[in-house]
């Protein structure tokens, strides 16, 4: 039998996946109320775009597609006469601006088709079928539109395609016509696509992500029908809402903490559940279990739930079906800790770089490269040369040749938290100074 199933569940509770926009995505978003409402209200009643910066794996992706998912369910059940609703998938930030434009006016496009049905019975103006397939299928516009597997064709991003002018369709009348058509779909205030701008850290340098959001804001971020949500990680978010030329463009940005403590059972709850086949599920990671995993990971959920996955799989079914919960959370501790002390065996560091981890944990795991001297460093480039070492073996990461020195570009990751859980317990070398827990 698959493993799963043997478990009791249709499924696998642990998926790290961010959370579908749809029912099954609201039912399993725990913790998030607050900043659930603070989207809603800033996409339904301001004219600006959202940016939401917060660390890796704390929902921020999830926190988009559910809020989206509302928004249009709003409008659907006539709570709400502003009718929102998502572009087909995210799209991630290219540092070249020109085809990161082209791959948002293919998602407007397949917007429109995808969500033909829904605007059409709202009475709004919608574009022929014909005429967007025939856009989206026009060699010229996929020369630079890479990027997208897009089910009418499937481009490739490869670039250079010849230029069919024969047909007539260029760049600029494919751009003129997006726009109008958003113009007739959505008039002023009637809602619109919102479309997520997804991972903006992966540009890594925050000037670089400054110019790419610069050079799209007339294209795409003055366009009418559309709300865009920005995330970023590791400040890079904050840093371009921050340039003047955003100002009133993009909106102060929504902080995106990891779900508190006090939510992890039942978020961990809501999922056994909705994967439980019967009433007698045997969860590898109890509720409880998962929450010491979520400590030690530092709260990166997403970490948290691909642990919790590892540890369901080192063990056979008959384990979980034939323990109590209380055996089953100590081999989870266990399995946890041998974990964390096998990475901090497998890294090799000089005592100033193991010291620089150590101090970067207790200052919360996030610093910027001006925070060197209350590191102990004389100097920036000193301390970058130690946080490469911590970066080679994967215990933070980094921005490289970082303007603004006041980012907090450099954070631990959770295998950083993890060794330092070995080390701060001592669990290999019990004799580390201050380190051993009071
Ligand atoms: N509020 C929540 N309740 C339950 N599960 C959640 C919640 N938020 C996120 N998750 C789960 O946590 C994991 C990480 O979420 P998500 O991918 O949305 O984070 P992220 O901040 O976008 O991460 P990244 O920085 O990698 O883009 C996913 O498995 C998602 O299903
Ligand atoms: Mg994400």
């Amino acid at each position: 039998m698959d493993f799963w199933p043997s478990l009791g569940f249709k499924g696998n509770p642990y998926v790290v996946k961010p959370l579908p926009g749809s029912e099954d995505g609201r039912e399993l978003l725990v913790g998030r109320d607050v900043e659930l409402r603070s989207l809603l209200r800033r996409i339904r009643e301001s004219d600006m775009h959202v940016v939401l910066e917060g660390p890796n794996g704390v929902g921020k992706t999830s926190l988009v597609s559910v809020a989206t998912w509302v928004a249009s369910e709003d409008f659907k059940r006539g709570r709400s006469r502003q009718l929102y609703l998502p572009l087909p998938e995210p799209l991630q930030v290219k540092e070249d601006a020109e085809e990161f434009v082209s791959s948002c006016y293919f998602g407007i496009a397949r917007a429109f088709l995808e969500h033909e049905k829904t605007l059409k019975n709202a009475g709004r103006s919608v574009p022929r079928t014909k005429d967007l397939n025939l856009w989206l299928n026009s060699p010229v516009l996929r020369a630079r539109g890479g990027g997208i597997n897009s089910p009418f064709g499937g481009f490739t991003g490869s670039a250079g395609i010849a230029a069919n002018t024969s047909q007539g369709y260029t760049q600029a009348g494919f751009r003129a016509a997006v726009k109008r058509w958003l113009g007739d779909a959505f008039p002023e205030g009637s809602g619109g696509f919102v479309g997520l701008i997804d991972n903006l850290e992966l540009i890594d340098v925050s000037s670089e992500a400054q110019r790419v959001m610069e050079e799209i804001r007339d294209p795409v971020l003055q366009l009418p029908g559309t709300r865009w949500v920005i995330c970023g990680a590791r400040g890079i978010a904050r840093s371009v809402a921050a340039t003047p030329r955003m100002n009133g463009v993009l909106s102060d940005p929504i902080d995106i903490s990891p779900v508190p403590d006090s939510y992890i059972p039942q978020l961990i709850e809501a999922r056994l559940r909705h994967y439980s086949v019967g009433d007698s599920s045997s969860a590898p990671v109890s509720a409880r279990a998962f929450e010491h995993i979520y400590e030690v990971s530092h709260q990166n959920l997403r970490d948290s739930l691909s642990y919790s996955q590892d540890f369901s799989f080192v063990l056979e079914p008959e384990f979980f079906l034939e323990n109590e919960a209380e055996e089953i959370e100590s081999a989870t501790r266990k399995w946890l800790a041998e974990l964390a002390m096998k990475y901090e065996r497998d890294i090799r560091l000089q005592p100033r770089m193991w010291r620089l981890l150590d101090d970067l944990a207790r200052i919360g795991g996030a610093c910027s490269p001006s925070d060197h001297q209350d590191l102990g460093f004389s100097d920036r480039t000193h301390m970058r040369k130690n946080v490469v070492d911590l970066e080679r073996f994967g215990l933070v990461t980094s921005s490289r040749e970082e303007a603004d020195q006041r980012r907090r570009s450099i954070e631990m990751t959770s295998k950083g938290w993890l060794v330092y859980y070995s080390r701060s317990q001592g669990l290999i070398n019990p004799t580390i100074p201050g380190l051993l827990p009071e």
